[in-house]
């Protein structure tokens, strides 16, 4: 989602172009909230900024002191009307528009429905400005300082009351949050428009914007010192945050993705699904899963595959859509199909899932789109959480995608009975792996030298064993999505069966291969490979002492646990992709010929 709040003299029309440059953040639904004669009016509907632009186009030019507005990606509550931003209390004077997920909005909803406070909408949200109500005693200030601390989750909000008509606050906690003299944002774009300078929240931060300038403040109510920092970018590189490109942009935005889709799923060194409540009780005997997915998220599902069937007795069948939907299929009524799509609209996954349903098996969808016809057609959904992705390639949503299917596999596990301290430390390391993350991504100019130097090769063979091999599918999906570089993925066992004849000097090998329990294997495949004298890129982890003996360049990840590779070595594939088609002047958002949904068959 995007928030935005302004203070000034402004127009209503000022806010739907601010929220225009927060488009690319969610587009569901749209809503703003300004001052009108000492009331709160608010104006919000499901769709695009464009249609909220059409509900106030006869008042666009009016002229307020104050509005907040946010536009929609949805995760609680379908995109309607009702469950757009801004909400309201019951006094319909405090008014909040937030980014992010509230935990613990049931406990606290339930409590105030106790008090007596009456609720509209389905979001999580809606708790925040009846929790400020509640605490509100003139002060707006503590009322909100107070309430930001019953809050568990992520959150970015911004506030407006009817009896402050010249005031915002805003407050942080894990969601990005921007601030300047005139106003706070989610991202930096829409407050270009009126400074360079601006404040960048920290978590656990509160701010209060008023005609008296800009205060920023702890949770504890103690006033920090802040530095504004002066922002060098145009319009068009802010809108990707400085990056180049929003692929490459939505690659740094990985570390985010991981804390997202495990928000509120591990507790206590357990995974908990509230959302799959209704399903407990069959995947206790559940021995088989079928999986049906298309393209990157195809390759999520096998490593599903490969990690559920090394680490339990369930076996689980991958299968691509297009492929699946065309077959006979044997399901029985209590067997369970995971679709996985990140638009939730690939129409060879929906037909899949209506032939999973007519067979009456149960379907879980893991997507990124709520409200999606994904959702809505199966029994149960899991939403990855990821944000908009942009540029066309897959790739946050692949690595929210992979963490939300090891969640999923852990649970069905403990559901099982299979627990152990196998299982504790991998949630353990799950926890950890956005810090991972970002330091990985502090590094990536070896990346780009390496990247530079095969430009120009017209063939890549991309080869791994296990848990590598999905990996390898999924550099090799990369690699010619956006470079057009022909590129094929073998697992490196296969390689004596076939494509090893293709091998030479100008098709060079990209093995990942990290010193997991196969790496002697993989190992001696490299060297086969090295023997017809093609040239090696090695993806591995750190302390492989034979990495530079073995190949010609090396990538290092850093050390885990065989299971964590998928997730851990994919932001280095994807870079590498990205950085041979900027090397080669293509535009990675928009490689020719393909479609970021494809709603047709
Ligand atoms: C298209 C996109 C791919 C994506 C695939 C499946 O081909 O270009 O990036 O992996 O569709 O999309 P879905 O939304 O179902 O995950």
């Amino acid at each position: 989602c995007g928030i935005v709040g302004l203070v000034g003299e402004i127009k209503i029309a000022d806010l739907i172009e601010a929220l225009e440059k927060l488009e690319y953040r969610g587009y569901d639904s749209a809503g703003l909230a300004f001052l009108n004669n000492g009331k709160v009016q608010v104006e919000k509907t499901k769709g695009k900024v464009a249609d909220l632009k059409n509900l106030v186009l006869d008042r666009i030019e009016q002229r307020i002191n104050v509005g907040i507005a946010h536009t929609r990606w949805a995760t609680h509550g379908e995109p309607n009307d009702i469950n757009a931003h801004p909400h309201l209390d019951c006094s319909e004077k405090i008014v909040v528009v937030h980014n992010g997920i509230i935990e613990n909005f049931r406990y606290l909803k339930n409590r105030l429905i106790e008090l007596g406070h009456r609720f509209f909408s389905e979001t999580d949200t809606e708790v925040i400005p009846h929790l400020i109500e509640e605490h509100y005693k003139g002060d707006l200030f503590e009322a909100i300082r107070k309430t930001v601390l019953k809050l568990e989750g992520s959150f970015a909000i911004a506030v407006m009351h009817a009896d402050h008509p010249n005031m915002i606050v805003g407050a942080r906690k894990g969601s990005p949050l921007i601030a300047c003299e005139h106003g706070l944002a989610s991202d930096v774009p829409p407050l270009l428009k009126y400074t360079k300078y601006m404040v960048p929240l920290n978590d656990e931060e509160i701010v209060v914007i008023s005609e008296d300038g800009m205060k920023v403040f702890g949770f504890d109510g103690v006033e920090r010192e802040k530095r504004a920092i002066e922002i060098t970018w145009s319009y068009e590189d802010a809108q990707k945050s400085g990056f180049k490109h929003f692929m490459l942009k939505e690659i740094f935005e990985e570390p985010m993705c991981l804390v997202s889709v495990m928000t509120g799923r591990i507790k206590n060194g357990k995974v908990h699904f509230e959302e799959l409540e209704g399903l407990k009780e069959r995947l206790k005997n559940i021995n088989f899963v079928k999986v049906v997915a298309c393209g990157t998220s195809y390759h999520a599902a096998l490593s599903f595959k490969y990690f559920l069937e090394n680490l339990s007795d369930v076996n689980v069948d991958a299968e691509i859509s297009s492929e699946f939907r065309y077959k006979r299929q044997h399901l029985k009524p209590n067997d369970v199909v995971i679709a996985i799509s990140q638009s939730g609209e690939t129409a060879d996954t929906l037909e899949s899932v209506r032939l999973a349903k007519r067979q009456g098996a149960t379907v879980v969808a893991i997507t990124n789109v709520v409200g999606s016809t994904l959702s809505r057609e199966s029994d149960f959904t899991l939403y990855l959480n990821a944000g908009p992705e942009i540029s066309v390639a897959a790739t946050k949503s692949y690595v929210s995608q992979i963490t939300l299917l090891y969640l999923l596999a852990l649970k069905i596990m403990e559901i099982k009975g299979i627990w152990d301290e196998k299982h504790e430390g991998l949630i353990d390391r799950l926890l950890r792996m956005p810090e991972i993350f970002e330091k990985f991504l502090d590094q990536v100019d070896n990346i780009h030298q390496i990247a530079a130097k095969y430009k120009d090769f017209k063939h890549f063979m991309y080869i791994g064993r296990g848990y590598g091999y999905p990996t390898a599918l999924e550099g090799a999906l990369k690699l010619k999505e956006i470079s057009y570089i022909h590129a094929t993925a073998y697992p490196a066992g296969e390689l004596k069966h076939g494509p090893i004849a293709m091998l030479g000097p100008d098709f060079p090998v990209f093995a990942v291969a990290p010193n997991d329990f196969l790496f002697s294997k993989t190992k001696s495949n490299i060297i086969e490979c090295r023997s017809r004298k093609a040239r090696i890129v090695l993806l591995t982890n750190e302390g492989n002492e034979e990495a530079f003996e073995l190949a010609d360049d090396v990538i290092f990840v850093s050390n885990s646990i065989d299971e964590l590779y998928p997730i851990l070595m994919t932001p280095a594939i994807q870079l590498f992709a990205y950085y041979v088609a900027d090397e080669l002047g293509l535009d990675p958002d928009k490689p020719r010929n393909l479609a970021k949904s494809v709603t047709v068959e």
